[in-house]
C-alpha cells in the first residue's frame, strides 16, 4: 500500500457578532491535535487546520493552517482535500454564524437584542458535492441517543468510519486529556475504547483507519 496523506481539523470555529464578541464552544484542539501528531509519528504526510486553540504541535515539522470561522475552515479544507487520501473532521464546527457582523463594538443598553443567526456550511457536506474520493471520518459529539445519531451522520455525511464520543461522560469529549469513543463503519463494525488518554485513542484511530483502508482495498 502506498504512504498515506492525512488532513485533520482540529478545535473549535469563532463566529464573531462584533470585533470582541463570538459564538464558540469549549473545543481545546486536543483530539485532533493527537490525531494529527499520531499520523505524523508513523511516518504518514499531515495536514492540519485547526481553529483557534492555545496548543502547539508536537512537533513542529507538522503543517498547520490556523482558521477562525467555520467558512474559512471550509476554504481551507476544499482548497487542500485532493491532495489527501483520508479526512479527519475532529473539529467542532459551529453550526451557526451571525447573520450580521458589526464594525463596532455593540453598546449595552437596556433593551434586549436579537442575534440572528444564519447556518454555517456543512463542511463535510460539501467535501462529499466537491467529489472528493479518499476515506472521510466524522466525529459526533452526543449528549444523548449516542449509536443512534452517530449512525445517522454516518449515513447523511456519506462517511467511511464516525467516532463518537459521549460528552455527558465524565472524562468524554471536550476540554478533558481523557476520551471514551465508539467507532462505527459503513460496513457494520462498530469497536468501543474506554476511556483512554487522547494520545492513545489517536493511535488506535489511525491505526483502525489504515486496517479499514487495507481491508476494504480503498485506497491503492
Ligand atoms: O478539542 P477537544 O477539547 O479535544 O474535544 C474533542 C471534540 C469533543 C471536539 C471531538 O472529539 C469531537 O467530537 N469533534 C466533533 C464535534 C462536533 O462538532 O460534532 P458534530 O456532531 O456537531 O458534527 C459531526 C461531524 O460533522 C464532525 O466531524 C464535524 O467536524 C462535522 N461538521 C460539523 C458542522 C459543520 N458545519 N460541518 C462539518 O463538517
Amino acid at each position: 500500500m502506498k504512504k498515506l496523506s492525512f488532513l485533520v481539523t482540529a478545535g473549535p470555529t469563532r463566529e464573531f457578532i462584533d470585533p470582541f464578541r463570538f459564538i464558540s464552544n469549549p473545543s481545546s484542539g486536543k483530539m485532533g491535535y493527537e490525531i494529527a501528531y499520531a499520523a505524523y509519528e508513523k511516518g504518514f504526510e499531515v495536514l492540519l487546520i485547526s481553529g483557534p486553540v492555545n496548543m502547539a504541535v508536537a512537533d513542529k515539522n507538522i503543517k498547520v493552517i490556523p482558521v477562525v470561522s467555520a467558512v474559512q475552515m471550509r476554504d481551507a479544507v476544499l482548497q487542500n482535500i485532493h491532495r489527501f487520501d483520508v479526512l479527519i473532521m475532529a473539529a467542532a464546527v459551529s453550526d451557526y454564524r451571525p447573520h450580521q457582523y458589526n464594525e463596532n463594538k455593540i453598546k449595552k443598553s437596556d433593551a434586549s437584542i436579537t442575534i440572528i443567526l444564519d447556518k454555517n456550511p456543512d463542511i463535510l457536506n460539501e467535501v462529499n458535492k466537491s467529489g472528493y474520493s479518499g476515506i472521510k471520518v466524522g466525529f459526533a459529539a452526543e449528549t444523548e441517543n449516542l449509536t443512534d445519531y452517530a449512525l445517522d451522520k454516518l449515513h447523511r455525511k456519506k462517511l467511511n468510519l464516525i467516532v463518537a464520543n459521549d460528552i455527558s461522560k465524565q472524562g468524554a469529549g471536550f476540554e478533558s486529556e481523557t476520551n471514551a469513543v465508539s467507532i462505527f463503519s459503513d460496513t457494520h463494525n462498530r469497536v468501543d475504547i474506554p476511556l483512554a488518554p487522547k494520545r492513545e485513542i489517536a493511535v488506535f484511530l489511525i491505526d483502525y483507519i489504515v486496517e479499514y483502508i487495507r481491508r476494504n482495498k480503498k485506497v491503492v
